[in-house]
């Protein structure tokens, strides 16, 4: 099987691309390094461009015969996209669309893609399964709703066969310290937390008073290896049964902002410093997956998504960085 793999030089993307090609797969990243690493490509031959390039990818998808497309290229920060709903909706949706109708000029009709919880919105349970209403309240999750509202009618009318990946909180590295989570500007949590155990400086918790077992923010944290499986499994599900498919990629299991300081803590052998600071705007109080679905129709297990797990691998990225 040859993949073409969007934004297979950033943090998910480049999990795929290692664990796709350890498994036979033949894979081609297209990256324009924006917000990649070069060294996080450990398989496959890097392209370095733009995937809303429509004469790049006609001479991509002209010149190789792929048999599917895994997309990972996007923007991935919420606060941005309020700030900057055009960049959202310009690279999210009007480059992925250009995308699409690449792959259909050149009869490629197999897409993975990376979809968000953030597609879901404000809770109105937990844990979410697909069924739960989509309501993004940001520009962010709009664009990914939108995403996959492409792929439905694209799949109608041309015959697009796509699965779409709603991520929770991913987390974690590879266990083996060579690729992980390298961001220009760091605003997630556990690399936050494991820099504050390192350097003595506190973390701003973003509020204690939610409605929560300890009054801080309950996520659901999934391993980025295990995701990586997933993304396996999602391509062959699309090779084998086509049609227009969604799953929820979580543990299942919620942790509190708090219990997670407290286990990083044991983790790394060091205290985390912490204050509480006001909540952060467009934070719901608990996100926790439903992945019954993927479960039971990928076959997907989940298996280093155990807090300490992706605390440890995380820890030894955050100390040994390659990029
Ligand atoms: N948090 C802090 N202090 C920090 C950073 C985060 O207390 O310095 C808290 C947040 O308030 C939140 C939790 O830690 O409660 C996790 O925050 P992250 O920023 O790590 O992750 P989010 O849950 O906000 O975001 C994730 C994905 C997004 C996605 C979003 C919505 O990273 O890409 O879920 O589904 F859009």
């Amino acid at each position: 099987m040859k993949v073409l793999i969007t934004g297979g030089a950033g943090y998910i993307g480049s999990h795929c691309n290692r664990y796709l090609a350890a498994q036979g797969a033949e894979t081609v990243v297209l990256d324009d390094l924006s917000s990649g690493h070069a060294e996080a490509v450990l398989a496959g031959r890097l392209v370095r461009g733009d995937f809303g390039d429509r004469a790049l990818l006609d001479s991509l998808l002209a010149a190789e015969r792929f048999d599917a497309v895994m997309h990972f290229a996007g923007f991935i920060d919420v606060a941005e996209s309020v700030a900057e709903p055009a960049k959202y909706y310009d690279n999210n949706v009007v480059k992925m669309k250009t995308l699409l109708d690449a792959m259909v000029a050149h009869d490629v009709r197999r897409i993975v893609f990376s979809s968000s919880a953030a597609v879901y919105g404000e809770p109105s349970y937990v844990p979410m399964d697909e069924a739960h209403p989509t309501a993004p309240i940001n520009p962010y999750g709009t664009s990914k709703r939108i995403g996959e509202q492409m792929l439905a009618d694209y799949g109608r009318a041309y015959g697009l066969a796509s699965c779409s990946f709603r991520y929770f909180n991913a987390a974690g590295d590879a266990p083996d310290g060579a690729i992980g989570e390298a961001r220009a500007v760091e605003h997630h949590l556990i690399p936050l937390v494991l820099r504050a155990a390192l350097s003595g400086k506190p973390l701003k918790v973003f509020g204690n008073d939610y409605d929560t077992r300890d009054g801080s923010c309950v996520r659901d944290y999934v391993h980025v290896e295990d995701l990586a499986a997933a993304h396996y499994l999602g391509l062959r599900y699309v090779a084998e049964q086509g049609g227009t498919s969604c799953f929820n990629l979580g543990s299942s299991e919620g942790a509190t902002v708090l219990e997670l300081i407290a286990e990083a803590g044991r983790v790394t052998g060091h205290p985390v410093p912490y204050e509480v600071a006001a909540r952060r705007p467009g934070d719901p109080a608990s996100l926790i997956a439903s992945n019954e679905k993927a479960r039971k129709v990928l076959g997907w297990e989940p298996v280093r998504s155990e807090l300490p797990v992706i605390l440890r691998d995380a820890w030894n990225w955050e100390q040994h960085r390659r990029f």
